[in-house]
């Protein structure tokens, strides 16, 4: 997992929760990289799942949760940092239906060694998306952060179901309706 996640995360924990809780769930966790990240570098997603848990159990709040407001956070670091990728687009499903075909494409010729999940089009008409989110990260969750501020960033919003396809959410079929 690429460290700009990382470090993204934990400057969304220092805002939200804290400098003593970012200490505490870097301490609780056994990471291999002593929780210093650099935005460039590479690092085990099961570090990213430790800090996630340990946040979970100081907060309260459940893991998916966590990630759905990370996403939503996480748009604006690729408006930012990336807004060529999304200037092309003209709505939020043609966005959205893109991210399999272009947009994690672009990512991954700027992060060979991006993590990423795929995304299956199963159907698709100017205002409904059915996709089938595949990833071993299970960070559906995240997705679903990114879709509401894409739907946003047009000024519109969407109704988006969320349905695991089995237990370990690996397999999420993704219905959105724009409103
Ligand atoms: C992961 C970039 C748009 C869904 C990632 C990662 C990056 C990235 C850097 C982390 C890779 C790693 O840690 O190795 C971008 C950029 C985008 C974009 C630059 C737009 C210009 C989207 C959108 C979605 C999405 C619109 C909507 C669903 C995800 C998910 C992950 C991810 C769910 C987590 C990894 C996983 O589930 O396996 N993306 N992304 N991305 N991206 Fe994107």
């Amino acid at each position: 997992m690429k460290g700009i996640v990382f470090t993204e995360f934990l400057d969304l924990v220092e805002e939200k929760f804290g400098l003593d809780v970012v200490d505490k769930i870097i301490t609780e966790s056994n990471l291999e990289s002593g929780g210093v990240y650099t935005s460039v570098g590479t690092y085990s997603f099961s570090e990213m799942l430790q800090l996630l848990q340990h946040l979970s159990e100081h907060t309260g709040i459940a893991i998916d949760d966590l990630l759905l407001v990370y996403g939503e956070h996480f748009f604006s670091v690729i408006e930012t940092s990336y807004p060529g990728l999304l200037a092309i687009y003209q709505s939020p499903i043609e966005m959205l239906s893109s991210i399999e075909s272009h947009i994690h494409v672009e990512v991954r010729k700027i992060y060979p060694d991006a993590e990423l999940p795929t995304f299956k089009i199963l159907e698709k008409t100017d205002s409904s998306l059915v996709m089938l989110y595949n990833s071993s990260r299970a960070m559906h969750h995240f997705g679903l952060g990114l879709m509401n501020k894409t739907f946003e960033h047009f000024n519109t919003t969407a109704t988006i179901v969320l349905e695991k396809l089995n237990k370990d959410g690996t397999e999420v079929k993704f219905l959105i309706n724009k409103k």
